[in-house]
């Protein structure tokens, strides 16, 4: 017994000293439409440190495989589309005599394809220049190493540089003024402070400013420049002035040095220039190497995330799916507690949500299980930012609400967290009263050109409909795949005024959730099947093929997926819609027609498949054959998409990553669970390692950690798997056979738990037991009765 403790916590103080780090790959998914972002961050950091290509097309995260640089820049997003936000605060190395620093000359091409890892970033320009780059969660630190025996050797501090969108929907960055000024040290080398302002990006933010604070740890001479506008990129003058300022025109600072090693040290802040000074020398001291900060940046992955998930697997290309997706799904939102500007507050601050939409599914419910407290700080500044904006939106970014792709899914993410027990210090009133506004008031219309026909920033934009007819007419802009969203957002309301003992509120949205049923249209066909979700007007339905979308955009009447996709999307009211589909075999058949090869029009890249793996209204369909207890299809299916689609590589990812929310898709489908947000039930799949256990922290949300709750884990075994054997043959929850396609929060994440996979290489009916609920399904009084359990944590 003895020697059995002492092994172990050997074993395990070995199980620490492993450097997890290593298994991250921060290229995965930077190129072909991935976005990610590869330079360097910590997690949830508000810096993200990398360089910025130019070729004529957007670059989302700042990073291009070709291309000229043309900065790197401290802030940054991941994953992203729509169009580039952010790229300030740069530096550029510039080798030779620089006649106009805001000239096109300003740049360099790559000697050698960028070097990335986690906590360090390296680029070889062609002007023989190195730049190595390392970070922590406020600052950064750029290490030059210029060419020997040239003439000139020059850092471009450049205020007006953005990020910039070729895409021409009037969502490009402005740069809208700036200042900056020179200082000595008392080093007697030079720094510089000042701040720039911005405005617009992808959520078509108002003007929002940031301040820096550069250091420089060797000798130089400096010229600030001005420019004769916002834009031209015409010289008006060179100064030799210590301090520099205008609202009018491009400007900033060329440094010169002598010698060839030159580091600098930049903070940042959405306060002031002396804030950014003070994260600055808080975080990266005068005597912090580059080498230090990077192993620092490492330390905090390790102990922040990577050792939240281990195994005893030693597969290294699982390893590195594993611990990259990790890291993705950990780079946004970012935690800027501290730094907002906009109001003080005692409450924690997060922004650059991109978006509830994108991250609702399986981004927020899998940051519950593995960052507790993060998830509480998450929900307690949602709650703040509806204190003080009025609304609570789905996007937020550079502090500004926006935009809105579909329903109003901040009320997924509370109910979802609501009924998961979470409650430290979460003002679970003002929650509700959020979802409330979401689901009453009619917000004011942004005049958003993608969109003229409701707000795009925050609330519901097609509310009016909702409620005068309880379904959306094309008089508003994606009105079908929002009236499905809206129907889950209401669900959403529905539980938390339950368990609030709001009885009418139960009733009441309870009821609305079911008017995605209102926009059925029985009478639509597509491949030998009939009922789809479809497009009416106050009169009747209106003619739509299931099988297109139009331009699936923001003015089209489906967002970005097709009919045949969203009208899977009733995930609360399931055993309805599978009625509305003809039954459980005529369900199964429906599902297996979606992941048909060469079907559908589009999806070249997925073998012409209707399903989607690379957006977000796809992402549970694969599982739902396990409300007809066909698990072993939801396996195939799932897992097939899974490894076909995902690589741990460049470009090994399905679509954007959309801030993490396909990586953390990924890593529910590595787990064997899947989530259903606002429901406290997770659908059985089917793990990939031998083994893997999840340190749930203080799991059940508390603010206050407890040494008993620290301990608690979930550990998932896999008995006879492999590649060619992912088939499940039987499962025990707790150390009891299990027969259901679904487990509760309550039976393996409130106190821990276990999950034993039996599996092999042919399919097995093993799931005979009762199908998951649906609530919106119930009668009422059943339906009272089920959230009545959930509420108090049973299910
Ligand atoms: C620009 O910086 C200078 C020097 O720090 C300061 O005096 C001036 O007020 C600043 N201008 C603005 C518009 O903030
Ligand atoms: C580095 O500098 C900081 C403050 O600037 C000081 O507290 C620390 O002791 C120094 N560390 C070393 C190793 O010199
Ligand atoms: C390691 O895992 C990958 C991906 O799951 C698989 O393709 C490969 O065959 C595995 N290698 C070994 C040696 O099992
Ligand atoms: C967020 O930032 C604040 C201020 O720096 C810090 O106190 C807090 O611990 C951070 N939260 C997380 C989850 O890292
Ligand atoms: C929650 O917010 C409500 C409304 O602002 C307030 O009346 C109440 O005191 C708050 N509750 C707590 C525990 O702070
Ligand atoms: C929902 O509310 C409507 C209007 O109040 C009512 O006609 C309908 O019967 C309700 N549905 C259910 C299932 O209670
Ligand atoms: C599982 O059940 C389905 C439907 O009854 C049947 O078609 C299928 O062949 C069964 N699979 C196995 C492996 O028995
Ligand atoms: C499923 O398991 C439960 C609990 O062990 C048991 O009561 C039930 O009879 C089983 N159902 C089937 C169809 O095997």
């Amino acid at each position: 017994m003895r020697l059995t403790i002492c092994l172990q916590s050997l074993l395990s103080a070995a199980a620490l000293a492993v450097d997890l780090s290593q298994y991250a790959l921060t290229n995965t998914g930077s190129i072909d439409g991935g976005n990610t972002f590869p330079g360097v961050s910590r997690p949830l950091g508000m810096v993200k440190l990398g360089p910025d290509l130019q070729t004529g097309k957007d670059a989302y995260s700042g990073y291009l495989p070709t291309g000229d640089f043309i900065g790197f820049s401290m802030l940054h997003e991941s994953g992203t589309g729509g169009a580039p936000k952010y790229g300030v605060v740069s530096q550029m190395p510039i080798v030779g005599p620089i006649k106009n620093p805001l000239s096109n000359a300003m740049r360099a091409m790559r000697a050698a394809p960028d070097f990335t890892e986690v906590g360090y970033y390296r680029s070889s320009l062609k002007s023989g220049a190195l730049v190595e780059l390392a970070a922590s969660a406020k600052a950064g630190m750029y290490k030059y190493t210029f060419p020997k025996g040239s003439d000139g050797l020059n850092v471009v501090v450049d205020v007006s540089h953005v990020l910039p969108s070729y895409r021409g929907m009037g969502l490009e960055q402005h740069y809208l003024g700036g200042n900056i000024t020179v200082h000595k040290q008392a080093s007697g080398h030079l720094s510089y402070t000042g701040f720039g302002t911005y405005d617009n990006g992808w959520n078509r933010a108002g003007p929002w400013t940031v301040y820096f604070c550069g250091r420089f740890d060797a000798p130089a001479t400096y010229k600030t420049f001005l420019g004769a506008d916002k834009t031209s990129d015409k010289l008006v003058a060179f100064s030799q002035e210590p301090s520099y300022q205008s609202n009018k025109a491009r400007l900033g600072a060329v440094f010169t040095f002598k010698q060839t090693s030159v580091v600098s040290r930049v903070g940042v802040s959405f306060i002031s220039a002396a804030q950014a000074c003070s994260n600055l020398d808080r975080e990266i001291t005068a005597n912090t190497t580059l080498s230090k900060l990077r192993q620092e940046t490492r330390d905090a992955w390790n102990s922040q995330v990577f050792s939240k998930v281990t195994t005893t697997d030693t597969n290294k290309t699982r390893l590195n799916q594993l611990y990259s997706a990790l890291y993705f799904m950990h780079l946004l939102p970012t935690n800027k507690t501290g730094e907002n500007p906009l109001w003080k507050s005692q409450e924690p601050y997060y922004d650059d949500i991109f978006t509830f939409w994108d991250l609702y599914r399986c981004t927020t419910p899998l940051l519950h299980i593995l960052q507790p407290s993060y998830y509480e700080e998450l929900l307690r500044s949602m709650i703040d930012i509806g204190r003080h904006e009025g609304w609570v939106s789905d996007g937020r970014s550079s502090f500004a609400n926006g935009a809105v792709q579909g329903g109003s899914n901040s009320d997924n993410v509370f109910a979802d967290a609501f009924i998961k027990g979470v409650r430290g210090k979460v003002n679970w009133t003002e929650a509700f009263a959020s979802m409330v506004k979401n689901a009453e008031v009619v917000p004011p219309n942004n005049h958003d050109p993608r969109d003229a026909t409701g707000s795009t920033k925050e609330g519901r934009g097609a509310l009016p409909d909702w409620l005068q007819h309880g379904f959306i007419t094309t008089k508003f802009a994606r009105s079908v795949s929002r009236a499905v969203e809206y129907s889950v957002n209401d669900f959403s309301l529905a539980v938390v005024a339950a368990g609030l003992d709001r009885e009418d509120g139960f009733d009441k949205y309870l009821n609305r959730s079911q008017h995605w049923r209102n926009q059925w249209n029985p009478d639509m066909k597509a491949l030998g099947f009939s009922g789809f979700l479809g497009p009416r007007d106050s009169k009747g339905f209106i003619k739509q093929d299931p099988l297109s979308c139009g331009g699936c955009y923001w003015g089209d009447k489906y967002y970005q997926a097709l009919p045949w996709e969203y009208s899977f999307n009733a995930h609360h009211d399931m055993a309805h819609l599978i009625k509305l589909m003809g039954g459980a075999e005529r369900f199964v058949a429906r599902l297996e027609t979606t992941f048909k090869p060469n079907v559908a029009s589009g999806n070249a890249q997925f073998g012409h498949t209707l399903f989607n793996p690379g957006n977000e209204p796809s992402f549970t369909t694969p599982y739902l054959y396990n409300y007809v207890n066909r698990q072993d299809l939801a396996v195939r299916r799932s897992r097939f998409v899974a490894k076909s689609y995902y690589a741990p590589k460049p470009g090994g990812l399905p679509g954007n990553s959309d801030a993490g929310a396909m990586e953390s898709w990924l890593l529910w489908n590595m787990i064997g669970l899947y989530p259903m947000t606002g429901q406290p039930y997770f659908l059985v799949g089917s793990p990939w390692f031998s083994d893997l256990t999840i340190n749930l922290g203080g799991g059940g949300g508390g603010g206050k950690t407890n040494k008993k709750k620290e301990k608690k884990q979930l550990v998932v075994k896999a008995n006879g798997g492999g590649e060619d054997r992912f088939y499940v043959q039987s499962l025990k929850v707790n150390g009891k056979a299990w027969n259901k396609s679904w487990v509760t929060w309550d039976d393996i994440f409130a106190r821990g738990g276990t999950l034993e996979f039996e599996l092999g290489p042919h399919p097995k009916n093993w799931t005979t037991g009762v199908p998951p609920p649906s609530m919106a399904s119930l009668s009422p009084d059943q339906a009272s009765k089920l959230a009545e359990l959930w509420s108090q944590g049973k299910s």
